[in-house]
């Protein structure tokens, strides 16, 4: 049954009605988006001011990247009363990762230090070989890649598990199978527009099997799923599909984020399009060299004129950079912003200040990434051990035929 709160359902949710001029599916994002509009287009909440404090304090929320959600209660009422509860947060493996893409695992990692969420990882490589022009060899060294950047944020072993489509088919497989059973090419194409092969008709019911994982694994708890909102209709679909096949499992919820900005500009920030984006393994010089050439900025024309009538950070990427992500201390972030409107602050001073802190992140992320070991080693802790495998099928009501002599 829906919940009071699950206003949308997957018959009146389209990805792309006629009368906006953008779109915003897990396979195309165009246009100016219109983020409240597309609340109301998804049927997802705004966060409420005491649902934010509520949260583990991070600017992501506390400056509302992350501003909108479902079942967010549930989640919060778990997680203060000391119970189980979980986070899904996963990567498509189709490229090298860049920031935009570690935000909400780091976000994930937070919340795990502060109330011991569970945090469940897929990589999607399945899908990104269906969605992407590459070979399953392509596809499977920016797995290899970008599995050394997840573990290099620094997870607990103990409450984490990674998983992989293809390798870890033997439980993802099936749980999709009997999903999928009620997942009709209509309700498909109404969420995600259409597909271009029965593959990524399909592949909702693997992503959806990725948000139920730990409840199948662990027992029915409050799962929150924070994804920029693009990955939105895989939530919906989840929910529709696990209410239909009766499962022993809540619905997920979402914690909805907005995009990070393109260098060049509001919008998405895009490994794919023209304007280059910041990957994880930038070194200073390519930050810097990225930023001098390519990032956006509020200033004037002239120094004369900015001197005079100053900048305009809602507008500058490296102010909005520093907003997100980068620069953690409210204070310092309004003087900064003062200091830009004010003309004290030039926007090639305020892309220093970015450069040096995206570059203080990264080499971070850079050092605890060199130091992991090879990365089958590495993983082994982090993968669902055996016992956890043959629970999530029994509880999908998939019980193993054979035995799998692999694990
Ligand atoms: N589909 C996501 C992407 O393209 C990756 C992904 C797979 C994911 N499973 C997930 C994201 C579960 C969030 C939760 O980026």
């Amino acid at each position: 049954m829906p919940t009071p709160t699950d206003t949308t359902n997957s018959t009146d949710a389209t990805a792309d009605p006629p009368e906006d001029d953008f779109t915003v599916t897990p396979y195309a994002v165009t246009g100016e988006v219109d983020y409240d509009k597309l609340l109301e287009r998804f049927g997802a909440d705004p966060l409420t001011d005491d649902q934010i404090k509520r949260f583990p304090d991070h600017p992501l929320l506390r400056r509302r990247t992350f501003y909108a959600g479902r079942d967010v209660d549930s989640y919060l009422d778990a997680a203060a009363a000391g119970e189980p509860h979980a986070i899904v947060t996963g990567r498509g493996p189709s490229g090298p990762m860049h920031l935009g893409h570690v935000l909400p695992l780091y976000l994930a990692k937070r919340f795990q230090q502060e109330t011991g969420a569970t945090v469940y990882i897929p990589l999607s490589d399945d899908e990104k070989f269906l969605a992407k022009a590459q070979s399953f060899e392509s596809i499977g060294e920016h797995t290899h890649e970008n599995l050394r950047d997840v573990l290099a944020v620094g997870f607990d072993p103990e409450r984490t598990r990674i998983v992989v489509d293809t390798a870890d088919a033997d439980v993802v497989y099936p749980i999709a199978v009997r999903l999928a059973k009620h997942l009709t090419p209509a309700t498909v194409e109404a969420v995600y527009g259409e597909q271009d092969t029965v593959g990524l008709q399909f592949y909702p019911a693997v992503q959806a099997t990725h948000l139920l994982l730990p409840q199948l694994v662990a027992g029915r708890q409050p799962t929150l799923v924070p994804i920029a909102i693009d990955q939105d209709p895989h939530v919906r679909i989840c929910r529709d599909v696990a209410a239909k096949e009766a499962l022993p499992v809540d619905k997920p919820g979402a914690l909805l984020g907005r995009f990070l900005p393109s260098l060049a500009g509001p919008g998405k920030m895009s490994s794919s399009g023209d304007a280059p984006s910041i990957e994880l393994t930038a070194d200073y010089d390519t930050v810097a060299e990225t930023i001098h050439t390519h990032a956006y900025t509020g200033g004037r024309a002239t120094l004369e004129e900015h001197r005079e009538h100053g900048g305009d950070p809602a507008v500058d990427v490296p102010f909005q950079y520093l907003r997100f992500f980068f620069e953690e201390d409210d204070d310092a972030l309004d003087s900064i912003a003062d200091a830009y409107r004010a003309g004290d602050l030039l926007s090639g001073e305020l892309k220093e200040l970015a450069i040096e802190r995206i570059t203080d992140f990264l080499a971070a992320h850079q050092r605890r990434r060199a130091e992991l070991d090879g990365i089958s080693n590495e993983l082994e802790s982090y993968r669902l051990t055996d016992d956890e495998r043959r629970r999530a099928l029994e509880r999908a009501g998939v019980p193993r035929v054979l035995e799998n002599y692999s694990h």
